[in-house]
């Protein structure tokens, strides 16, 4: 498949696909999903998917992405994005909600037979009801298509509040209680979710799981002044991403996930 060139500046292209490296906290992330989007061209459907920070660079791969997203702003900012890198073609976005993926209807109502990749990065913890959004995202993948989520990770965020000088934050955390009540009754609460119960979810929704991986074990907790050095720091989360103890204390989570043929 021909590469994308000159990726816009700020946009996060594919790690070992021939672009410039993607951000050090997402590059497991990227790295996971190569051997899924170096084939093609694919139907791709990035729920959440905002302002095209895996959509458009998945697009300059030659990928066609429909972005299911609530916010305006956010499908704004994918459009300017996506015209930005050359891609504007490829990637459609549609105002929609995540829990009502079947009345959501990409420009061509959707690839005949499901989607053969969809994203939900980052969006688990605001949906009104991950079981049933993970249930609407297998019923418009096509059999044999992949799921990549993300997701906070609840000891990742235990860690984050206590570094950050935030012990009690912490202990609700640790508790699965909000850390933050009063702000939430303004604002609702954020989920994070633990590796066993991200996984079941996944199950539940008749996917069948691969491995997890850590999503910046270190790279959040390290001060932009570290001096470290990107590319190894790159390769040293890489490394971590699918090991544990480290794997579990890292700020996110992700498993790929595939829908199996026999399901209807
Ligand atoms: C943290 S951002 C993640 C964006 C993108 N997936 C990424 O990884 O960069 C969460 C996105 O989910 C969108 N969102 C929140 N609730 C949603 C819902 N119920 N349905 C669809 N999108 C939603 C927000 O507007 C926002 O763009």
């Amino acid at each position: 498949m021909p590469l994308p060139q000159n990726p816009p500046a700020g946009d996060p292209p594919v790690a070992g696909a021939g672009l410039a490296a993607p951000p050090v906290r997402t590059a497991a992330v990227w790295a996971a999903l190569d051997p899924v989007v170096g084939a093609g061209p694919l139907q791709v459907l990035d729920v959440g998917g905002g302002a095209g920070v895996f959509a458009v660079p998945l697009a300059q791969l030659g990928h066609t992405v429909t972005v299911v997203d609530t916010s305006a702003d956010a499908l704004a900012t994918l459009r300017r994005r996506a015209d930005l890198a050359g891609v504007g073609g490829s990637v459609h976005g549609v105002q929609g909600d995540a829990d009502q993926l079947g009345a959501v209807r990409g420009p061509d109502g959707g690839p005949d037979g499901g989607y053969d990749l969809v994203l939900v990065h980052a969006v688990l913890e605001v949906v009104d009801d991950p079981a049933a959004t993970l249930a609407g995202i297998a019923a418009v993948l096509r059999p044999g298509g992949r799921l990549s989520v993300t997701a906070a990770n609840r000891a990742g965020a235990v860690l984050a509040r206590a570094l950050g000088g935030h012990p009690v934050e912490a202990r609700a955390l640790l508790g699965d209680r909000d850390p933050a009540p009063a702000r939430s009754r303004t604002r609702p609460g954020r989920r994070r979710f633990a590796p066993d119960e991200l996984l079941e979810l996944v199950r539940a929704a008749g996917l069948q799981a691969g491995e997890w991986r850590g999503v910046s074990v270190v790279a959040d907790l390290l001060e932009s002044t570290s001096g470290a050095d990107p590319d190894a720091l790159r390769r040293l989360e890489l490394e971590l991403a699918g090991v544990s103890p480290y794997r579990d204390v890292a700020t996110g989570l992700h498993v790929i996930a595939t829908r199996g043929a026999e399901q209807s």
